[in-house]
């Protein structure tokens, strides 16, 4: 086989033969095959889609690029979640305690922030003591013990996916489907649940701009979990406006404790997070219909148990609640400035890309790998979209570390501009679009 040969039958629009998306995922990963002709395959692969097959294919051989996991030894059903990244999704810091304190298992392995979307490590690692660098001992002393872990993912998971991503982002190929398909369910067929959950965000803040692409791939991702022995699901959630009010690491944490405290002003945040958690109970084969299992969860919720749960998650990764500054007001380490609405109305819509990128210059996200967090940094979002405006109000609180306190007038500019407020009344959106079950 040959690199050469395999571009021109690709590039004829005769799909690759398993044997051969094998060799030429085993050989990339080898360092065998040049930048450039990899680069030249990943193009046509956007010209001339992958196949179902083909995808298939990609994603096994990806996932044999690098370590897999296996849970078998573990007593509870043992389920996944995955999110396509949003603006203030800090719904894997709920999630992995509630599910937990319902009698699954979840081991999480997240990323670190990049780009307008924040990371699950990132956001655990703002609350003091809190450690993501856990060893496979003590992750599954945690999982046994607590129910959840998250750690930080490892470069030997899924290799390949490395290679393929940067030289597709370096080449503008990021965005063909059946490419993030096999990027995306490689990493969790990798970690090893056999139950997975994708929330796949749909709006100006997310990977996929309109519903439909957003359905496009959860329809294409729940498609190989079958052949790849895993239980699929999928929910579509908004992401037209941040989820919740909170944006950045140390905010969403403790609008996490809000949330788990039994708050009744965080509807959308409670019903992606209760949407994702039913259909994980269902496809774990803990409850029928998502009906029942969202029931359960809500009590859960209200009794204290998902906040208790929490606590001991915390504890067991080394996080000290106690030491949290509890009130943004009174945070280090950042100036604190508002966003005042200049007119009366409805809030009508916001440029939830704008608002990550703020909240990234304020510091609470990276540009490059390089960059530091702070913790501190963010943004809390008093408006949800159909909410009624009166001129003077505060529209957005801003706390802008003190290294970018150069940017301030940029980043205030760049949020009044992006929430517009109409002079009609507007329909409140849902927060969950739509589920799909295997
Ligand atoms: N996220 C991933 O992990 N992979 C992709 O290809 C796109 C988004």
């Amino acid at each position: 086989m040959h690199i050469i040969s395999l571009i021109q039958q690709r590039k004829q629009g005769q799909p690759l033969s398993t044997e051969q998306m094998d060799w030429l995922v085993r050989e990339a990963t080898a360092g065998n095959i040049p930048d450039y002709q990899l680069a030249t395959m990943l193009t046509v692969f956007c010209y001339e889609k992958l196949s179902a097959a083909e995808t298939i294919a990609m994603t096994r051989a990806f996932v044999a690029s690098g370590d897999t996991l296996s849970w078998d030894d573990v007593e509870q059903p043992v389920v996944d979640k995955h999110s396509t990244g949003g603006v203030g999704d800090k719904v894997t810091l709920a999630l992995a305690p509630l599910l937990a304190a319902a009698g699954l298992a979840m081991p999480k392995m997240s990323g670190r922030g990049l780009g307008h979307t924040g990371g699950t490590v990132d956001k655990l690692e703002s609350i003091p003591g809190f450690r993501t660098d856990l060893d496979s001992t003590e992750f599954r002393r945690i999982l046994a013990g607590v129910g959840c872990a998250v750690a930080g993912q490892t470069a030997r998971l899924v290799p390949a996916d490395k290679l393929f991503y940067h030289l597709r982002d370096a080449t503008d190929n990021v965005r063909e489907l059946g490419l993030v398909t096999a990027s995306v369910m490689s990493k969790k067929i990798a970690a090893g649940a056999p139950v997975i959950v994708l929330d796949v965000k749909s709006g100006s803040g997310a990977f996929f701009a309109d519903q439909e692409e957003a359905a496009g791939f959860a329809r294409m991702a729940m498609d190989i979990g079958e052949p790849l022995g895993r239980r699929v699901g999928c929910v579509i959630t908004d992401m037209d406006q941040p989820l919740g009010h909170a944006v950045g690491n140390r905010l969403e944490v403790l609008e996490v404790l809000q949330l788990l405290s039994g708050s009744d002003g965080l509807r959308d945040l409670r019903d992606v997070l209760v949407a994702i958690g039913s259909l994980e109970l269902v496809l774990a084969g803990s409850y029928p219909d998502i009906e029942i299992a969202g029931e359960h969860l809500n009590w859960l919720l209200d009794s204290g148990q998902a906040l208790a749960k929490f606590d001991e998650w915390v504890k067991a990764q080394g996080g000290e609640l106690e030491q949290l500054e509890f009130s943004p007001a009174e945070f280090s380490g950042v100036a604190r400035h508002s966003v005042i609405a200049a007119d009366s109305g409805w809030l009508e819509a916001v440029d939830c890309l704008a608002v990550g990128n703020a909240a990234r210059s304020c510091g609470a996200g990276r540009l490059s790998q390089e960059d530091e967090i702070v913790p501190n940094a963010g943004l809390l979002c008093h408006a949800k979209i159909g909410d009624q405006i009166e001129a003077g109000q505060e529209l957005v609180s801003v706390f802008i570390g003190e290294r970018q306190a150069a940017d301030t007038g940029e980043i205030l500019q760049q949020l009044s501009t992006a929430f517009r407020i109409g002079k009609s009344p507007v329909t409140r959106r849902d927060s969950v679009l739509e589920m799909l079950q295997p």
